[in-house]
């Protein structure tokens, strides 16, 4: 069950438990980063949060230290998709300057009578073989340092060259501090939590977090339900969603996980009350209601007041927390109120709060609750693999204590 998998991943080894005093270090980081219009980075939290690793490296005397990422999803070499576009903010938060590599080559000369100096190779996605997890550029790569890191969270649900087929041939291979940061984390909400354990889920799709949810129910005592998601759900309870998001092919499923939650004795909270519109652009016309009452031609888009009060009792009720998802499309200010009254009562709580998913980390930033939280995970599609349950491949390849 998910206790052993993450029980497993606690075991990692991490850099702090070898020596790479003279060593060649790699670490494979997340620089995945969003960006604007002229390449404006917009969170660089990823860049921050792997500063640790490369400063202790620098601190015992790596002899050099190689940072390799991919950025985005591009097809085949795109100046688009340089990562050239983070070298300055890279450097910047580092204190130091970074030598950039526009290839594997490259990087074998600055490695050259190397002092410890720290350089940047292009978008690892620009090689075919990364994706395919290719022998050959998995070799490449190992050969190029004596301790291979992995403190990519964000990407460890890949197993791709640079993540997994590389600890293949490292002679080392470790976590860095960033990947152990989050697996502890997860194994704090997870493993041994304090109790009672709430799951807050959201986001528009149940198909997207079906896996998590029967997964959590063996972990959590209550689930908040919100989002378009909860829609679903409400449907299945014989209510009449209008015109709101529904998966109806999922209606069954959304039974089923509501009886399997009865029999474990695990409480869902679905919304009492909702917000709706006849027009999420114009939104001329906004009604609350109970939710079994949404007006002809209306969409719930958020939940109402009555369900934020419902809400965060049973937040303050928690010891610990775990949020995936937004509950209503916080991106609009009209529609953001639940989402953000429910970050506020999370703030308010001594709980340990685990958040997960890009979205969640930016509905939480923009309800001003960053720094309240107790933990917001780097990683989207990895924290949402850890819910289910399941080991990260790149995470598995490494060694243990
Ligand atoms: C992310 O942003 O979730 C990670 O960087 C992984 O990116 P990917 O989904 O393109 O593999």
């Amino acid at each position: 069950m998910k206790e052993a998998s993450i029980e497993v991943m606690k075991n990692t080894k991490s850099v702090r438990d070898i020596d790479v005093k003279d060593k060649r270090v790699l670490i494979r980081v997340d620089f995945n980063v969003p960006m604007g219009e002229d390449f404006d980075i917009s969170d660089d939290t990823r860049i921050r949060e792997a500063l640790p690793t490369i400063n202790y490296c620098t601190d015992n005397h790596a002899q050099s230290i190689v940072l390799v990422s991919h950025l985005g999803r591009p097809k085949g070499r795109s100046a688009e998709f340089s990562l050239k576009h983070v070298i300055k903010r890279v450097e910047r938060l580092l204190g130091r300057d970074v030598d950039f590599a526009e290839n594997i080559e490259n990087v074998e000369s600055l490695q050259q009578g190397a002092n410890g100096n720290v350089i940047l190779l292009e978008n690892i996605r620009f090689y075919e073989g990364e994706e395919k997890n290719s022998d050959e550029l998995s070799r490449k790569l190992a050969s190029l340092c004596d301790v291979y890191v992995n403190d990519a969270f964000g990407t460890s649900h890949r197993a791709h060259s640079s993540t997994c087929g590389i600890a293949k041939y490292a002679k080392e291979r470790v976590a860095g501090l960033l990947l152990k940061k989050e697996i502890d984390s997860f194994a704090k909400a997870m493993a041994n939590p304090l109790k009672p354990v709430l799951l807050i889920v959201g986001g528009s799709k149940v198909s997207s977090k079906l896996a998590l949810l029967y997964n959590i129910l063996d972990v959590v005592d209550k689930i908040i339900i919100g989002g378009a998601m909860s829609n679903t759900f409400l449907k299945a309870l014989g209510f009449d969603m209008q015109k709101s998001l529904v998966e109806d092919n999922l209606i069954s499923e959304a039974q089923k996980i509501l009886n399997h939650a009865k029999e474990k004795k695990v409480k869902i909270y679905l919304p009492v009350d909702v917000v709706s519109t006849d027009d999420i652009k114009e939104h001329r016309h906004i009604k609350i209601t109970p939710a079994q009452d949404v007006p002809e031609g209306f969409m719930a888009v958020d939940m109402g007041p009555a369900t934020s009060k419902l809400f965060s009792e049973v937040v303050r009720d928690s010891q610990t927390i775990i949020w995936n998802g937004p509950l209503g499309i916080y991106e609009i200010q009209a529609f953001s109120r639940g989402t953000f009254n429910l970050a506020h009562a999370v703030s308010d709580t001594y709980a340990f709060s685990l958040i997960g998913g890009g979205d969640t980390a930016d509905a939480i930033d923009k309800a001003g609750e960053r720094d309240n939280m107790s933990f917001i995970s780097t990683g989207g599609g990895a924290s949402l693999e850890l819910l289910e349950g399941k080991i990260l491949p790149a995470c598995e390849v490494l060694e243990r204590k």
